[in-house]
């Protein structure tokens, strides 16, 4: 009985570590985005046009999948304009949609796109035409700020990619550990067979459900019948070779080395096409990484599972196994180390951006697991040279739980944006009784909205309002903002301007000098970041 006590409490110790850690994966991410970024947009959004606009263009950082995208125009009353399909320009970055002659009124510009790591992006603005009336960019949404449908709640869909990464690696690096290890029974190479068999059907199972779930994702707001274009994007692509491979894998594997070798490869290739990789400026060098990456990770994986699998049963083939996996664990934990750093300064050209992102931080988690992974293997090691058992099958299922949590974290990480998205600027301060405003949209690189707001009491007539833009990354002079006083409304000033006097990413100070009749000045001053 005490001997069955003390099993269960190592279990449940073991189970609650990963699920605590799983638990903090979750918890983690605070806002789903995906890897495009709407860039520019005409009409610009929130902007009133004198006449009707001739065309929507819309145009993203990133290029999107061909095929799978809308922009939909409704009018005042909700009715969709009668538009021809959007067209796509020849680098896929730019939509383009001719548009009728628009009465006076407001409209509604509402878009979704693939993006070409297999994210969809949809958002919607306002824009107004004539009289309809100055919507002014005070109050500028974050239109600019990409959405995708998934939230923090959707246990499904994320379980469903742990699930499916933690099968992925597992079935790999069966596959590929069999044909290093010593079967001295039939029963236990039998076994080992019949595990493959197991571990490629709740593959499948996975797969098919990763899939609904992504299909469903990217076919909302388009007809069914639109489903044989998701096979030419390259999650479509991606998925169709992976059932090709799987279904022949039943009757294949487990038999020639060459043969389980190319399969594993084409595997992981398959899946790589699927996701961040693929959108990168590089897809085929970022894909390349990305097998390798996963190469490893199923080296480790599958291997760690056979030893936790086997420990009991077969004893001292697993002890035989141990200097093997020992070496090759280390090498793939290397090769993990050397991938993975080149890939994120290829998604993150600014590094110092990791600390701005869920991404970012969720990779420095990751990382950080990494570094109790290589401690957990040092005491593995030591306690296999030591032949102390016990303490070995502690460190064992201590280490396995770190790389399940591992493989939690990436089923988060490879859904999340690399790259921060630019926040408009909408901040306000008050003091010596005047209050300011100021609005900066979208807050790019280039082209901007700039507008101060400016309201004092009874006591205090402004004469004068400055907004001055210094550049605290380079060593640059101020610029000055030139605004116009055009837009006065009562009691408030505004005084807003349009232009390119943000030239690059950075960290800004933006300075309002507030001066009144009495020539008495009043410095506000606020730093903020483009990415
Ligand atoms: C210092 C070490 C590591 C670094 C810097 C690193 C970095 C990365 C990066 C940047 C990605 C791409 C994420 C994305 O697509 O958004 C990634 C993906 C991934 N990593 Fe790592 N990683 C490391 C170690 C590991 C380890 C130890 C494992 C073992 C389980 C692992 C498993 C994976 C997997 C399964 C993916 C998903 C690849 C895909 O979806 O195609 N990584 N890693």
């Amino acid at each position: 009985m005490p001997k069955v006590a003390e099993k269960m409490n190592g279990n449940t110790k073991w189970f609650l570590t990963v699920a605590l850690l799983l638990f903090f994966v979750f918890l983690f991410p605070t806002q789903v985005i995906a890897h495009s970024i709407l860039e520019k947009a005409y009409p610009e959004p929130n902007v009133n046009y004198p006449s009707s606009p001739s065309e929507i263009v819309l145009a993203f950082n990133e290029r999107m999948e061909n095929g799978l995208f809308y922009i939909k125009t409704y009018d005042g009353g909700g009715k969709a304009l009668n538009t021809q399909p959007a067209e796509i320009s020849k680098d896929q970055k730019e939509l383009h949609q001719l548009l009728p002659k628009l009465p006076d009124g407001i409209y509604t510009v509402s878009y979704r796109i693939i993006s070409a790591d297999g994210h969809p992006i949809e958002n919607s603005y306002i824009f107004t035409v004539g009289q309809a009336g100055d919507l002014t960019i005070k109050n500028a949404a974050n239109v600019y700020v990409s959405k995708v449908g998934i939230s923090q709640n959707d246990w499904l869909y994320w379980i469903t990619r742990i699930c499916y990464y933690f099968l992925l690696l597992s079935l790999t690096g069966w596959i590929m550990w069999y044909h290093f290890l010593h079967f001295e029974t039939v029963e236990w190479r039998r076994g080992y067979h019949h595990a493959a068999k197991l571990l490629l059907m709740l593959y499948l199972i996975a797969s098919i459900d990763s899939m609904l779930l992504q299909f469903s994702r990217l076919l909302t707001g388009f007809g069914i019948d639109q489903f044989t274009v998701i096979l030419k994007t390259s999650a479509g692509i991606s998925w169709l070779l992976t059932f090709l491979l799987i279904v022949p894998g039943y009757f294949i594997l487990l038999k020639h080395k060459l043969v389980d070798g190319l399969w594993v490869v084409s595997m992981l290739a398959a899946k790589s096409i699927n996701g961040h990789a693929m959108g990168s400026k590089h897809p085929l060098f970022t894909v390349l990484m990305d097998v390798t990456h996963l190469f490893a990770a199923s080296v480790w994986a599958g291997g760690l599972l056979y030893i936790l699998l086997y420990w009991r049963k077969q004893r001292m083939g697993v002890i035989h196994f141990l200097p093997v996996f020992s070496k090759a664990a280390l090498i793939s934990i290397i090769t993990l180390t050397v991938t993975g750093t080149i890939s994120t300064l290829i998604f993150l050209p600014n590094l110092q951006d990791i600390l701005f992102t869920d991404w970012g931080l969720l990779l420095l988690a990751k990382i950080f697991i990494i570094f109790l992974v290589v401690a957990s293997a040092g005491l593995l090691r030591f306690f296999m040279k030591k032949k102390m058992a016990r303490r070995f099958a502690f460190w064992l299922k201590a280490d396995f739980s770190l790389m399940a949590s591992i493989v939690g974290i990436v089923g988060v990480l490879t859904v999340l944006n690399p790259v921060p998205q630019n926040q408009p600027v909408i901040w306000s301060e008050s003091r010596d009784n005047i209050a300011v405003k100021l609005t900066i949209t979208p807050n790019m690189p280039g082209m901007n909205h700039f507008i101060v707001e400016a309201k004092t009491n009874q006591s205090i007539k402004i004469k004068n309002v400055e907004l001055k833009i210094k550049s605290k990354t380079n060593e640059i002079g101020p610029i000055q903002v030139p605004l116009s006083t055009d837009r006065l409304t009562g009691e408030q000033l505004l005084y807003a301007c349009d232009g390119p006097f943000l030239p690059f990413a950075g960290v800004w100070a933006s300075e309002i000098r507030v001066m009144d009749v009495d020539d008495n000045e009043t410095v506000f001053i606020k730093d903020f970041t483009i990415h």
